[in-house]
C-alpha cells in the first residue's frame, strides 16, 4: 500500500492520499490546496489513477482543494450524505465501501464535531484482512476529540451527544489500528491536539482525554468546556466549501 500524508503547519492541517500500487488505485482524503500539486505528482510517476476523493467533514478552517482535484482526476467527490453541499457530489453512508484495489475502505459515519463526519477504516489485503489504519477526520484527534460547536453552535450539545457514540465505535477498533486524523496543533478543531500527526487506537484509548471513561453527560460537559472563539473566517470558509457565495445569506445548518 502506498500512503502518503501532507502537512500544513500554518493552519495544523493534514490531507492524505493512499492506494494500491499493483492495481494502480488511489484515494485522496481532505485535499488542502497545497496538497494539489504533490498529490498529482505521485498519481503521475506512480502511474496510478484516483477512484475517489473524500471529504471527511464540510471544512471550517481551510478552503478544501478536494473538487478540484476530482476534476482534475475524473475521479468523483465523495462526502457524507447529509453534507450541506450546493453542488453534486458521491454522497456515503455507513458502510459503504470503497474499492481501490488491494486497499479496501470502509466508510463510517461518525457525527460529532459535525453532522457530516466520516471516518476511513483502510485495510490493505496483501497484509490483512483486517482495518490496519483509520483516518479520523476531526472526530478522533491526537490527544483530543473534534470541538462540537463550530458547526452550528445551536446544536453542540446534541453534536457532542453523537460525539460520544463515535468516539465508543472508534475507541471499540483494536489496539494497533493507526490513526491518522484531519488535524494536529495549530489548528482550533481542538483544544489539546498533540504535534504529533498520528497515533493508534491504544495509545489515545490510554492516554487521550476525550476517550476517558465518562458517562454521555460528562463527556457533553466535557467537550463543551473551555473552548475557545470561533475565528470569524469559518463562516465564510463554510460557505465556500459548500459551494455557496461568501455573503451569501443561508441558514447556518452546517
Ligand atoms: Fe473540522
Amino acid at each position: 500500500m502506498l500512503f502518503r500524508q501532507y502537512l500544513q503547519p500554518e493552519t495544523g492541517c493534514a490531507s492524505y492520499l493512499f492506494g494500491c500500487t499493483g492495481t494502480a488505485r488511489a484515494v485522496a482524503v481532505d485535499v488542502l490546496p497545497n496538497a494539489v500539486r504533490p498529490m498529482l505528482d505521485i498519481l503521475d510517476l506512480s502511474g496510478m489513477h484516483c477512484v475517489a476523493v473524500v471529504e471527511t467533514h464540510l471544512q471550517a478552517d481551510h478552503v478544501s482543494a478536494g473538487r478540484d482535484l476530482a476534476a482534475r482526476t475524473g475521479a468523483p467527490y465523495v462526502a457524507h450524505h447529509a453534507a450541506p453541499l450546493a453542488f453534486p457530489f458521491a454522497a456515503a453512508h455507513n458502510g459503504d465501501r470503497i474499492d481501490a484495489g488491494n486497499v479496501q475502505v470502509t466508510i463510517w459515519e461518525t457525527p460529532g464535531h459535525s453532522d457530516d463526519s466520516l471516518a476511513l477504516l483502510v485495510t490493505d489485503r496483501t497484509r490483512a484482512d483486517e482495518p490496519w489504519v483509520v483516518l479520523t477526520g476531526d472526530t478522533l484527534l491526537v490527544g483530543d476529540a473534534g470541538r462540537p460547536d463550530l458547526h452550528g453552535e445551536a446544536n453542540a450539545a446534541q453534536l457532542a451527544s453523537m460525539l460520544y457514540d463515535s468516539l465508543q465505535r472508534l475507541s471499540a477498533l483494536p489496539d494497533y489500528v493507526a490513526v491518522y486524523p484531519s488535524h494536529f496543533a495549530g489548528s482550533v478543531c481542538g483544544r489539546a491536539l498533540s504535534a504529533t500527526p498520528a497515533s493508534t487506537i491504544g495509545f489515545e484509548r490510554r492516554h487521550n482525554a476525550a476517550l476517558a471513561p465518562r458517562t454521555r453527560e460528562e463527556l457533553i460537559r466535557f467537550m463543551l468546556h473551555d473552548l475557545p472563539e470561533e475565528p470569524p473566517d469559518f463562516a465564510r470558509m463554510r460557505l465556500v466549501n459548500r459551494g455557496l457565495p461568501p455573503a451569501a445569506t443561508v441558514p447556518t445548518t452546517a
